[in-house]
């Protein structure tokens, strides 16, 4: 199955409005945003585990990255509650459940064999850095490469400079509404723009998103 499959393609998705679709486990459901193969390819997915769920052990051959959006994720390794950042590097394996139920941001297999670190981050708690303009501020969770993964807040009235995207660039919004000239992006959208694409964004309300660029 192939879902938002060409990266040339600058893509919008109000990820609530994509149909929750079964997993191999009961309990399990996911929104797909974009999948290049099988079970088992490049795929992000916004994931639901109902109370008490859990999903079989499995390996990550090229890496799994996860953003708890609600409730607690939960693997043999620890408990994770929303606003937990997870890098679980390729090779590596776990048993996932969720006690009481949660929601995910999930990417998987885009990471290449020589990315190896484990990372925990507690969005919540960790230290948030000025970004380059007024009312911007950055967390940092990720950098491998070109590739560059982050929060960002932006308060009200915040305004960014035009910029172009080597490698692309894909959000998700958390919080708020984010904008730009092609239009307004509220809580739960995905976006992901091409190679070379440019845009100037801004917020009037304020948001909250997480960002990745460089790896398109
Ligand atoms: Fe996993
Ligand atoms: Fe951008």
């Amino acid at each position: 199955m192939q879902i938002n499959a060409d990266l040339q393609q600058r893509v919008v998705v109000d990820s609530n409005a994509v149909t929750w679709l079964p997993s191999p486990l009961p309990g399990v459901e996911r929104r797909p945003l974009e999948r290049m193969g099988a079970e088992s390819g490049r795929a992000t997915s916004i994931v639901r585990y109902a109370a008490g769920s859990s999903f079989k052990a499995h390996t990550h051959p090229l890496g799994e990255e996860i953003l708890v959006l609600q409730g607690t994720f939960a693997d043999e390794h620890g408990l994770y509650p929303a606003g937990s950042w997870l890098k679980n590097p390729p090779g590596s394996q776990h048993a996932p459940s969720s006690p009481d139920g949660c929601l995910l941001f999930v990417k998987l297999c885009h990471m290449t064999p020589a990315d190896t670190n484990t990372e925990r981050i507690d969005t919540r708690t960790a230290d948030w850095l000025p970004g380059q303009v007024e009312g911007l501020s950055v967390l940092p969770l990720d950098s491998v490469g070109s590739t560059h993964t982050s929060l960002v807040r932006w308060a009200p009235g915040t305004h960014f400079s035009p910029h172009r995207h080597m490698g692309g660039e894909e959000i998700l919004v958390l919080e708020g509404v984010f904008q730009d000239e092609n239009g307004d992006y509220p809580t739960g959208t995905w976006i992901r723009s091409p190679h070379n694409s440019m845009h100037q964004p801004f917020s009037a309300e304020g948001c909250l998103i997480y960002v990745k660029v460089g790896h398109l």
